[in-house]
C-alpha cells in the first residue's frame, strides 16, 4: 500500500511563481480561459457571468465552469469592496 505524502502545493517555487501558475490554471476546458484572465476581466469591469463570458468566453460552451467563473466574479468582488 502507497504510503500518502502530502504535496506541497507551489513547492520550490517563488511566490510570484506560484501566482502565475495559479493564473495560468485552466478554468473553462471549452474555451481554453484560464483562471486569470477571468480574474483580470472581473477587475476589468465586468461583474456578471455575461460580462465574462463576452469578454472572455468562459461558460460559452458546456456551461460546466459557470458556477467556478460566478465564484471568482463573487471574490474579487469581494475582495476590490474590500481594499
Ligand atoms: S468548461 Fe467552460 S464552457 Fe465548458
Amino acid at each position: 500500500m502507497a504510503e500518502a505524502v502530502a504535496e506541497e502545493p507551489a513547492a520550490g517555487l517563488t511566490p510570484e511563481q506560484a501566482e502565475a501558475e495559479r493564473r495560468a490554471e485552466g478554468l473553462c476546458a471549452c474555451k481554453g480561459v484560464s483562471t486569470g484572465a477571468i480574474e483580470d476581466a472581473v477587475l476589468g469591469g465586468c461583474h456578471s457571468r455575461a460580462a465574462v463570458a463576452e469578454r472572455t468566453g468562459a461558460s460559452t460552451g458546456c456551461g460546466g465552469c459557470g458556477p467556478l467563473v460566478d465564484e471568482i466574479i463573487e471574490d474579487r468582488t469581494r475582495l476590490a469592496a474590500a481594499a
